[in-house]
């Protein structure tokens, strides 16, 4: 993919079509291994030259020197040197570099392209499970599924978001019963439910017969049974108001319409298990279906199995996820899916996908990847806990960040009333996501409050303090450029900022590549940096001239379009004023 805006991939073109010249290779813009770099007064360093040397048979410093020679870059490079064993450092033109920029201010994707090669992706993210309180356990899944959507949609796929709750099965045999023998119609609020949860358990695990009534109930909910679904109906209804509670406070976009919860599944159940046994992938093993998928066995070397039916006719979780597979690829046609659901449950989803390939229902044409995430940590370096030792509830840890983000608001500040709880909202549920996104999804991270809300290094408070900065000297120099005033870029300072300001199409597309919104958090933690140094080298509203004015307004609006749009992106707003 060509990307539109990207100086770094513009020069890996050159580098490309230099070799081919120089020694009749091919290699993308992306091969050319392209780098920022300020070494040596480099702008970017050309690394190609020392993993092609071996498959070209010469050494490094010889491949560096022939792309040097053949590179057709006059208009864009003003220096290409060679360095240690065979780097190319670059020097871009300023003159080039200006127009690069002034490209970015017409463009209203400022440079990020829309992917020739749209695909249609589920992604299953949040899935919380009905009668419990979410935790902070499926507050991951739901900030880094939202980023995915959003960062995918931009990009220009189709993304249809599947919130997979935990509606079904055993348990609700056991609620369903407790709700029975306790009087129901009453309103029971969420929070009674988590203890009517636990009384339940109590009962299945010590009430002689109730375990009993519990599975018979099991039967009859599955069987469709029309009491028995009413009072399912009504234990859905009253968590489905809770979460979306929770998603509303978070600004996400799921609704009762993303629902997939198992509940849909049922009807696939029962087809799922009869094209597994015609393609032949079902042994029985004491009574149960079970699938073997190929490549997973336990220390002792026994092949490890996937329970697809209960010896007594039930089904799990596992079935479920195969009809899921079956359901998303056929019936809805998709090309890709991707499930956000924390490391723990990793080798379920690689035995799903290897059955569900030996099915036929994922081949090359449709992809499935699940993208774990570590877990969320206290300052004791455990699992994150109340003081009391208990589970977090999801939306007491929000209702904080909230009331905690006051503290970050200026003094000064002019904002009144129900703009300033808008603003706190903004700054303080940006903090807990930024701080989510911004760690590598893979690895557990510590929570602090102190960290994540504070107004210097790498949190969601100092961009947005830094945006509401552009906007406000904006608002003192009170008028905008000419859009047609040249971009000029004499200090460091500037040049730097501009650099950073067209790598905006890099940074989206590491983080789509990888399934990595750290790398845009990264990004923008570096312009908003580079926008720091540029505000205090480089005034505005006191510019020597008109035209240096016109280029720093410009270098302003750019930036804090960047800044906007890269938040918005990760589900964070950037209030226009702090
Ligand atoms: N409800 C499950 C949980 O809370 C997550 C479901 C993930 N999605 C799936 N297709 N299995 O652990």
């Amino acid at each position: 993919s060509v990307l539109r805006g990207d100086v770094g991939l513009e020069l890996g073109q050159r580098v490309a079509r230099a070799l081919r010249a120089a020694l009749d290779v091919d290699i993308t813009a992306e091969q050319a291994l392209i780098r920022p770099s300020n070494r040596d007064g480099a702008d970017y360093q050309c690394n190609v030259a020392m993993s092609l040397a071996k498959k070209v048979g010469r050494n490094p410093r010889e491949v560096a020197t022939l792309i040097v020679e053949h590179l057709d870059a006059q208009d864009a490079v003003e220096a290409a040197e060679i360095a240690g064993p065979g780097f190319i450092n670059l020097k871009l033109r300023r003159e080039w570099l200006e127009t690069q920029t002034a490209n970015l201010l017409r463009d209203d994707r400022l440079g990020v392209p829309e992917t020739e090669e749209p695909r249609r992706i589920a992604i299953d993210y949040s899935s919380p499970n009905v009668a419990k309180e979410m935790h902070v356990g499926h507050l991951r899944s739901t900030i880094i599924g939202d980023a995915f959507c959003r960062l995918l949609s931009f990009a220009g796929h189709e993304v249809i978001p599947h919130n997979h709750l935990g509606d079904w099965g055993t348990p609700f045999g056991m609620l369903i019963e407790h709700l029975t023998d306790e009087g129901h119609g009453a309103d029971h609020e969420i929070s009674d439910l988590n203890a009517f949860y636990q009384q339940a358990r109590q009962k299945f695990d010590n009430e002689p017969g109730f375990a009993d009534r519990a599975r018979r109930r099991v039967v009859l909910l599955q069987g469709g049974d029309e009491a028995t679904l009413a009072l399912w109906h009504e234990l859905v209804g009253e968590s489905q108001r809770h979460f979306n509670q929770v998603y509303e406070l978070l600004g996400i976009g799921l609704s009762a319409q993303d629902n997939y919860g198992e509940s849909f599944y049922n009807p696939y159940l029962a087809d799922t298990i009869t094209e597994l046994q015609q393609k032949g992938l079902i042994e029985t093993s004491d009574g149960a279906l079970c699938v073997f998928p190929p490549g997973f066995t336990n220390r002792e070397g026994d092949r490890l199995p996937l329970i697809v039916r209960k010896s007594d006719g039930g089904y799990g979780y596992a079935t479920t996820d195969f009809a899921t597979v079956r359901y998303w690829v056929r019936e809805r046609k998709v090309d890709d899916l991707i499930y956000v659901v924390g490391t723990p449950q990793a080798q379920h989803f690689q035995m799903i996908f290897a059955t569900s390939k030996q099915a036929g229902w994922l081949d090359d044409a449709h992809t499935a990847v699940h993208t774990g995430f570590g877990t969320i940590l206290g300052s004791d370096g455990k699992t994150i806990r109340t003081r009391a030792g208990g589970t977090i509830k999801l939306i007491d840890l929000l209702t904080e960040a909230v009331e905690n983000s006051y503290q970050v608001m200026p003094e000064s500040s002019d904002v009144e009333g129900a703009e300033k709880e808008e603003l706190a909202r903004t700054l303080g549920l940006g903090a807990v996501k930024y701080a989510d996104l911004s760690n590598d999804r893979e690895k557990d991270y510590v929570f602090t409050w102190e960290k994540m809300l504070a107004k210097t290094g790498d949190t969601s408070v100092y961009i947005q303090y830094a945006n509401a900065r552009i906007l406000s000297i904006g608002r003192k120099v009170g008028r905008e450029a000419p859009q047609d005033a040249p971009l000029v870029l004499r200090e460091q300072a500037e040049r730097d900022l501009a650099l950073k300001l067209l790598q905006l199409p890099t940074a989206i597309q590491a983080a789509i590549d990888e399934l990595a919104p750290h790398k845009l958090t990264t990004y923008l933690f570096e312009t908003a940096t580079a926008f720091s140094t540029f505000y205090n080298d480089c005034p505005v509203a006191t510019a020597e001239t008109r035209e240096l004015q016109d280029s720093r307004l410009h270098l302003l609006t750019l930036t804090s379009r960047v800044l906007t749009l890269g938040l918005s992106l990760l589900g964070i707003g950037a209030p226009e004023r702090l």
